[in-house]
């Protein structure tokens, strides 16, 4: 058998748990979806612009383990790093962050097993978005990132711009300007949200 490679290398990271870990994946965007539904019906509002859900890919996995120096295995991926599960929930306005936030802490099917507010509490570069790490209750952890179209565009064109190694000279004021750009678009965040709270309050005084 020439072609044969090492089971090592062939057999998944996630060992047979790969169906279990999509059923989360699932789990977790049905509980969206029913706020989203329940929102649609009693107000009109949809608070999800779109969505991501994803199980980290082999070779993602396999490199952050490493980084990390962690073993390469199923234990590890599963338990010592919590995102092998992940979803993004990008919202048109800030309060639907919020909204989506609470209704997953109210799921009985997850844990919070933390959660970090960087809306509130901006990374120094200017990143936003609110992280949690929820539990399964079969033991499954799960990374969701919620966060508005403004704070996901900004996100991405800062993740296009850590891959081009700036001239020293000018990384300060790249550091700088990445910075107040966040803050603008975070500024515009709560105007938008002034804007709709407005119109959905219905006040034409
Ligand atoms: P990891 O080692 O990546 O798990 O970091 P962590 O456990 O300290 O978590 P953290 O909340 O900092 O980041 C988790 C994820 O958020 C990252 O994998 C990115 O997707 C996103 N993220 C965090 N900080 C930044 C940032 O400065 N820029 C961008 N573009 N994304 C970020
Ligand atoms: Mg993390």
């Amino acid at each position: 058998m020439p072609h044969e490679t090492p089971e090592s290398t062939t057999a998944s990271i996630y060992g047979t748990h790969l169906p279990q870990m999509e059923a989360v994946l699932d789990r977790l965007v049905q509980c969206v979806e029913s706020l989203r539904a329940r929102m649609e019906a009693e107000m009109g509002i949809n608070p999800v612009e779109h969505m991501l859900a994803r199980i980290k890919s082999e070779d993602s996995m396999r490199d952050k383990l490493r980084r990390k120096g962690l073993p390469q295995t199923t234990e590890a991926a599963l338990t010592q790093l919590y995102d092998a599960i992940g979803i993004r929930i990008v919202c048109a306005f800030l309060n639907d962050v919020y909204a989506i936030r609470d209704h997953l802490a109210d799921d009985p099917e997850f844990d919070i097993v933390e959660e970090r507010d960087y809306i509130r509490h901006a990374k120094p570069n200017g990143y936003r978005s609110y992280h949690l790490i929820v539990r399964s209750q079969q033991g499954y952890y799960a990374e969701v990132q919620l966060r508005t179209i403004s704070m996901d565009t900004w996100a991405a064109l800062e993740h296009h711009l850590q891959y081009k190694k700036p001239h020293k000279g000018n990384q300060r004021l790249i550091v700088q300007e990445l910075k107040r750009c966040a803050d603008e678009l975070a500024s515009t965040d709560v105007s938008m949200q002034t804007l709709r709270d407005a119109i959905l309050g219905g006040d034409d005084s």
